[in-house]
């Protein structure tokens, strides 16, 4: 996900460039650059951010023609040739893109067999090489000639130095016009154009655009069309929430579309996105999964969904202990998850595990951050920017991360194979219906944050969603929370229950289901009062506990997913009813980079 904006009028591009592109931070943020045509077609752009770029740029970019970008990097890591505005051979021809050119490797060898050079390791550079290809004066035609020859995902914008016109296009993507007095605007999200106007256009895929500082002209499959006018209300703040009240709640709801991004992102399912097996070696090792926090909780995870499919014995460590512990043995396949690739434990147990001659893969969500760049595999999580402290939609990717490394490698008949394919395709629609059922979630939440101690029980591979249900809770709501292996309650914390200690139970169909059940029971004999996450049509714990979250079905390997996206928004609303912070959670940070 990145940020791409445009400008044609009257007044001179750079400012209004710089100042959109500020506003499109939260879609990215690890590079970013401009280019304006004056006199002729300039190109800035550095591996710094919007206000960094600002000071480095010469005081007079002369050109009331412009288009920019602030980048989060998915094809080669942050840096000065890899950001964007990406050129043509000739330099007259300059494009800025959000998305992912699926066969940009097949285009990038067909346009250097015929004498392209390319400069950058990004997808986007094959778009301005196409349409140099096609160009012949006619840049709208050029585009739409390229675009055919491109699969993936785009919102582009396009110019080029022979003609005072700005090319957009659309697909899978979002892109809108901001429509101005004799000047146009264009740009990925409603924040970047509203210090300029609130009238917009929202481009629909396969839409191509013609933009001038009198006219823009859409066409979709080569017919002119029209597109609704929209008069937008909202604050520049709310707009880049996307409208939600805060970054957390939005970046939960954006999960549906992370995890068919992610998946989207990785190869066939037969075709490994890490190498399990040791070089020269068919048998699987043992495996170790070091991480932090909630990703600490999504290695956890990991360690059921590895061990169940390719029956190896699988170790989980904390990286902040792991380098107390005692000798590692080379011959583990070590995996390290860490959303930011920053985080200072982590990174100190991947050097530990290579000065060992450990072979590390790392999951992580940001491209060209240090873990990726001293792994010796990395699997990208495509969860896009999260901006909230408390890590959702990132979680949930790292376990889309886990499920797709595990099923090439999976020891189960090909009816299973499938059977979990299925299954995990079709999570985007059941996490919706979680996400569709709030309403009830809100409810449960004003009734927790009535307490001051919680607990979360859960078994097997739902033992360490308890333990993020527990975690997110702390974060953000300042509740004491304690995630807890339900079968641990009577070996001491049953001393902590009673009335005012509410027990959050986390149910799957699996071969917890009946120990959980007695658990409860276990549970409301103390007094305490039980919320349960359970299946929907579930009839058993309903008649035990005093409320359930029905969930939809799937399968027990993937029930972590439906838990923890519920004890997401049962957080968030706790936290609410609180009026906490819920973004920027006190004495917390995004990526905790020191020991
Ligand atoms: C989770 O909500 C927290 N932000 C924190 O526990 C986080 O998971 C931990 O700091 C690890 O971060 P990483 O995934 O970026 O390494």
């Amino acid at each position: 996900m990145c940020g791409i904006v445009g400008y044609i009028g009257a007044r001179q591009a750079k400012p209004i460039l710089l100042n959109s592109l500020a506003h499109l931070e939260y879609r990215g943020y690890d590079s970013c650059g401009i280019a304006v045509l004056g006199a002729g077609l300039e190109v800035y752009k550095e591996a710094v951010r919007v206000q960094a770029l600002e000071k480095i740029l010469p005081k007079n970019i002369d050109g009331k023609i412009g288009i920019g970008h602030t980048r989060w990097a998915t094809h080669g890591e942050p840096s000065q040739v890899n950001a964007h505005p990406h050129c043509d051979c000739t330099g007259k021809i300059a494009v800025v893109h959000n998305g992912v050119i699926n066969n940009f490797q097949k285009l990038r060898q067909q346009l250097t067999g015929e004498g392209h050079k390319f400069l950058s390791e990004t997808d986007t550079e094959v778009i301005p090489h196409l349409i140099e290809k096609y160009y012949d004066g006619d840049l709208e035609k050029a585009v739409a000639m390229a675009l055919r020859e491109v699969e993936g995902s785009y919102a582009i914008v396009v110019m080029v130095a022979d003609e005072p016109k700005l090319v957009v296009a659309r697909k899978d993507s979002p892109l809108i016009i901001g429509l101005g007095d004799r000047e146009n605007f264009v740009a990925s999200d409603v924040p970047a154009i509203l210090d300029y106007t609130n009238r917009v256009v929202y481009l629909e895929d396969d839409d191509l655009g013609v933009i001038t500082p009198e006219d823009i002209k859409v066409s979709h499959g080569g017919r002119v069309v029209g597109r609704e006018k929209h008069e937008i209300s909202w604050s520049v703040e709310d707009a880049q929430k996307g409208g939600y009240a805060h970054f957390m709640l939005k970046e939960i709801h954006e999960q549906p579309k992370v995890i068919r991004d992610t998946i989207g992102g990785y190869a066939s399912v037969t075709e490994p996105i890490a190498s399990l097996a040791m070089p020269g070696d068919t048998l699987l090792p043992d495996v170790l999964i070091l991480a932090c926090g909630t990703s600490y909780h999504a290695a956890l995870i990991g360690k059921h969904i590895l061990g169940e499919l390719l029956r190896v014995s699988v170790r989980t460590e904390l990286a902040s202990e792991f380098n107390y512990s005692g000798p590692i043995s080379s011959k583990s396949r070590a995996i390290v998850i860490t959303q930011s690739g920053e985080t200072a434990d982590s990174l100190k147990a991947i050097k530990r595990l290579k000065e060992a001659g450990c072979q590390v893969i790392v999951i992580t969500n940001v491209v060209g951050s240090t873990a990726s760049r001293i792994a010796d595999q990395v699997i990208y999580t495509r969860a896009g920017p999260e901006i909230s402290v408390a890590a959702t939609k990132s979680f949930t990717a790292q376990l889309m991360a886990l499920y797709w490394l595990a099923l090439p490698y999976a020891k189960v008949d090909i009816r299973r194979l499938d059977s979990l394919v299925m299954g995990l395709r079709q999570l985007p629609s059941k996490v919706q219906q979680v996400l569709d059922n709030e309403a009830v979630v809100a409810e449960y939440a004003r009734q927790l944050s009535k307490y001051e101690n919680v607990f979360f029980i859960g078994r097997g591979i739902n033992f360490p969603v308890a333990l993020e249900g527990a975690l997110k809770l702390k974060e953000i709501s300042y509740l004491h929370a304690e995630g807890y292996a339900a079968g641990e309650l009577k070996h001491g914390p049953f001393a902590l229950l009673g009335s005012d200690t509410p027990v959050v139970a986390i149910f799957a169909q699996d071969n917890t289901y009946e120990a959980m059940l007695t658990n409860v029971k276990e549970v409301k004999a103390r007094k305490s009062p039980v919320m349960a996450l359970v299946e929907e049509g579930d009839e058993a714990v309903q008649e035990v506990a005093d409320s359930v979250i029905a969930l939809p079905q799937v399968d027990a390997l993937f029930s972590p997913v439906v838990n923890t996206v519920a004890l997401q928004l049962l957080a968030y609303h706790t936290a609410k009813e609180r009026g906490c912070s819920i973004d920027f959670p006190r004495n917390l940070a995004k990526s905790v980079t020191v020991e």
